[in-house]
């Protein structure tokens, strides 16, 4: 098919009849993040590469780009009206709206994937829609609900092509970024994630650090086609967990952030509301599995907006494995039994 004839974001929005400021709030995001993919195009050229020299809220270095893409997120939605208030990766409090009368509210991680900028390897934009419930002044309370009340989810991925995936809770869909246009055009219909898979995505450099059910599963994949699992596997780790992801919503696999003992008082590395939420409802609805080994992602009730969880997703039979080896307390040889 021609591009001329795919169907255009907004035609696709208009098309599921939802309410028409969800529909303007995620156009509005879209473009946002077409703004940030021009910056990532240009790189040293637009003088966006390497670190800004400040730090968040989660103690990491930011780099220009995160704070590029948060500023531009922030400031291109707060007049809109949509919008009761934004929260983000970068920011400790929550950001109220100057008309803050919106019904809805955003939280995004403006660019995941940081440590990747400067290599140029994919990176991206995740972002997460909740509605505002009560009609009082807006606070961080306002946000505190599990995933599994999240109205729209997804994210952009700045890759050899600029891709949005989207979800507003009836499937996933895929959009690609027409340059020439600066407009995005459906590329991939109703996503679906096989439930099997050969490849699994995990920083192998934590092994030592790993809870035994999580040890016992790599080493068994690792162990290939003449261990327990009978078949060889393949291993990824790009390190944006955008890029990871998308390779698991297109061909299917698991992608693992688990607890690990160097932190051993946190839940894990990843944070619940703008990463492992947004990323565990595209998933559950391409017909894959979320979990933190115990239970189900979208239903953790959040007790702080900068909540961090151990995260295990994609195909489902590979992820109820590991849920079965959690919550059994499965450890296998690696803990010497
Ligand atoms: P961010 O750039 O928003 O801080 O997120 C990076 C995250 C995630 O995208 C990725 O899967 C993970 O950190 C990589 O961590 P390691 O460098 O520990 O592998
Ligand atoms: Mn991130
Ligand atoms: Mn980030």
């Amino acid at each position: 098919m021609t591009s001329q004839l795919m169907t255009k974001l907004p035609d696709f929005l208009n098309a599921r009849q939802m309410d028409a400021d969800l529909g303007l709030l995620i156009l509005d995001i879209a473009s946002s993040c077409i703004s940030i993919s021009d910056a990532v195009r240009k790189g040293a050229l637009a003088n966006i590469l390497g670190s800004a020299g400040t730090g968040n809220v989660q103690g990491e270095t930011q780099q220009k780009l995160d704070i590029f893409a948060n500023e531009l997120l922030l400031k291109s939605n707060e007049n809109t009206g949509r919008l009761a208030a934004m929260a983000s990766e970068e920011n400790e409090e929550i950001y109220p709206t100057q008309i803050s009368s919106g019904n809805y509210l955003l939280l995004f991680d403006p660019l995941d994937g940081s440590s990747n900028i400067d290599v140029n390897v994919s990176i991206g934009t995740i972002f997460s829609i909740l509605e505002k419930k009560s009609s009082d002044q807006v606070c961080e309370q306002d946000f505190l609900q599990p995933g599994s009340e999240q109205v729209a989810a997804g994210y952009v991925l700045y890759g050899p092509q600029t891709i949005l995936v989207l979800t507003t809770g009836s499937g996933v869909n895929m959009f690609t970024l027409d340059q020439e246009n600066q407009q995005f055009l459906l590329t991939n219909e109703n996503i679906q994630i096989p439930k099997d898979t050969k490849e699994f995505a995990i920083n192998m450099s934590n092994m030592r650090h790993w809870a035994p059910p999580v040890g016992r599963y790599v080493n068994e994949c690792l162990a290939g086609s003449t261990g327990i699992r009978k078949k060889d596997f393949n291993m990824r780790w790009i390190a944006s967990m955008v890029a990871d992801v998308h390779r698991i919503l297109i061909r299917g696999g698991v992608f693992m952030y688990p607890w690990d003992q160097r932190e051993p008082n946190k839940p894990g590395k990843l944070r619940l509301m703008y990463e492992a939420n947004p990323m565990s409802f595209l998933i559950e609805q391409a017909g894959g599995s979320s979990t933190n080994g115990k239970s189900r992602i979208l239903t953790i009730q959040p007790s702080q907006l900068h909540e961090r969880v151990s995260v295990i997703l994609g195909s489902e039979n590979e992820v109820n494995l590991i849920m079965n080896y959690h919550n059994n307390n499965l450890s296998g040889e690696i803990d010497g039994k």
